[in-house]
């Protein structure tokens, strides 16, 4: 058992890490005691304390269902039936279908599997990122607890494409009361020996969410992310090529290879086919989980939910890590390509609606020292600017900052984002800058 497990079995049975668990551990391993703190101290999970925490998060509803989120049951494999039929036409059908990367990258599934089948390695990997930890976002969770099995049939089809053996999940620790599910709908799953799936508990670190974070915590190390290239589709896993994609895409894919990729071209948005899972959260009446076809407005996502509670101030599209938009956004459809026509990001496809009454300042506040607290340490723009950003913020909410604050704000933020080694950190100030640009009249000065 590698060491991740273990630190998480002992934490499960004692609710902590007791120190003579931990030294027992150090016998029976030969690692030094230092390097299992390291590790262990990197993970929010792990505590040498007890602790009372319940960490099992359910924030966002299921409030509109498509064709990801209404499964066929009893459930017939159909679209890996279908994959091992002609397994050299999956990767094709995929591209047809003209599949994005539903993470919020955007990247197109089929290039990023074409690269692991054609790299060479003694064995490849499928890891589904299960670890869904942008704020504002809720997504995976409701399609895994709808539709796990379209998930796993996903993740068989990539490894009959790309000649995998043997694939991981690795699921957000505060969602491990899905655990169940997913080991049962790989049980159900007509894997016939070909292809093996483990599900991976996390353990409370928002940066592992990053794919190289993700394998690096996978191994059972520190979740430190890697200098990208070698990407993982060619050295990921062990070293070994690896196709890393999204809960959602997966699904995607069996969508694909159940209805035909024409179909699932021809549904949404020609920039962005398919249908897409969006969270829908903040002053509204009815926050959760809308699947519709995408290029769905912002506005129309807020009459989904029910309208707004308050007059809305701002809105915070595609997470925690994305940019704000004044009200006037309500017309902007939720693609990645269009998002970023207006100066926004798609991010997970979130809207955030900011009613009037709520302290915007504060709310960015709120996000830097999220972002300040996840920070990994290991490089000094992100470990120690982000402290700084956050004491700055502060002293606008309390009424406090002087002008010449205002251009430290904004000057410290584009240092973050320019010299942090890392995505968390260049994403971390996103929200700060838009501020700054987009909402002058809240940072008030003395
Ligand atoms: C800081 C950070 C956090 C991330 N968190 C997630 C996550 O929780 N889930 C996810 O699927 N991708 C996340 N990503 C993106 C992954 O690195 C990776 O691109 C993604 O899993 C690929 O999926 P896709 O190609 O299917 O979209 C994150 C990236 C960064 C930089
Ligand atoms: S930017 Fe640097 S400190 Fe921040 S998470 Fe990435 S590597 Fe760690």
């Amino acid at each position: 058992m590698e060491l991740l497990s273990e630190l998480g079995a002992i934490q499960a049975e004692y609710g902590f890490l007791p120190t003579g668990e931990l030294k027992a551990l150090s016998s029976k391993t030969g690692m030094h005691i230092g390097e299992i703190l390291s590790a262990a101290s990197f993970y929010s999970f792990f505590t040498l304390e007890p602790d009372a925490e319940d960490h099992i998060e359910k924030l966002y509803p299921c409030r509109k269902a498509g064709m990801l989120l209404i499964p066929k049951l009893p459930y017939e494999w159909t679209a890996l039936e279908n994959a091992r039929k002609a397994p050299e036409t999956i990767i094709e059908a995929v591209g047809e279908a003209g599949l994005l990367g539903r993470s919020g990258g955007g990247f197109p599934v089929a290039r990023k599997w074409s690269v692991t089948k054609n790299a060479s390695g003694r064995e490849k990997y499928i890891v589904c990122n299960a670890d869904e930890g942008e704020l504002f976002t809720g997504k995976d969770r409701i399609l895994i607890e709808k539709n796990p099995w379209a998930v796993v049939e996903g993740m068989a089809v990539c490894a009959e494409a790309t000649g995998a053996k043997k694939g991981f999940i690795y699921l957000r620790g505060e969602y491990e009361d899905l655990a169940e599910t997913l080991k049962k709908a790989v049980s159900e799953a007509p894997l016939d020996n070909r292809f093996d799936i483990e599900i991976y508990m996390g353990h409370g670190a928002y940066v592992c969410g990053d794919e190289t974070a993700l394998l690096n915590s996978l191994e059972g190390k520190r979740g430190e992310t890697r200098l990208k290239p070698p990407y993982p589709g060619v050295s990921g896993y062990m070293g070994c090529p690896t196709v890393v994609n999204n809960v959602e895409s997966f699904a995607c894919v069996s969508a694909i290879l159940n209805m035909g990729p024409d179909v699932f071209r021809s549904t949404g948005m020609p920039d962005y086919p398919g249908t897409k899972l969006y969270t829908v959260c903040g002053a509204v009446r009815s926050p959760g989980v809308y699947e519709y076809p995408s290029g769905i407005s912002i506005g129309e996502l807020l009459e989904a939910a029910g309208g707004a509670e308050t007059p809305i101030q701002a809105v915070l599209v595609g997470g925690g890590s994305c940019k704000l938009a004044g009200p006037d956004c309500l017309d902007v459809v939720m693609t990645p390509g269009n998002c970023m026509a207006h100066g926004l990001s798609f991010g997970t496809g979130s809207v955030c609606f900011i009613g009037a009454e709520e302290n915007l300042v504060g709310f960015v506040r709120g996000l830097t020292e999220f972002f300040m607290r996840e920070s990994c340490g290991s490089c000094t723009p992100c470990r120690v600017g982000l402290r700084r950003l956050a004491e700055l913020m502060k002293k606008f909410e309390a009424g406090k900052a002087w002008p010449e604050d205002l251009d430290r704000l904004g000057a410290l933020a584009c240092h973050i984002r320019d010299n942090s080694r890392c995505p968390l950190g260049q994403a971390a100030v996103t929200p700060v800058l838009s501020l700054i640009d987009r909402f002058p009249e809240v940072m008030q000065c003395l």
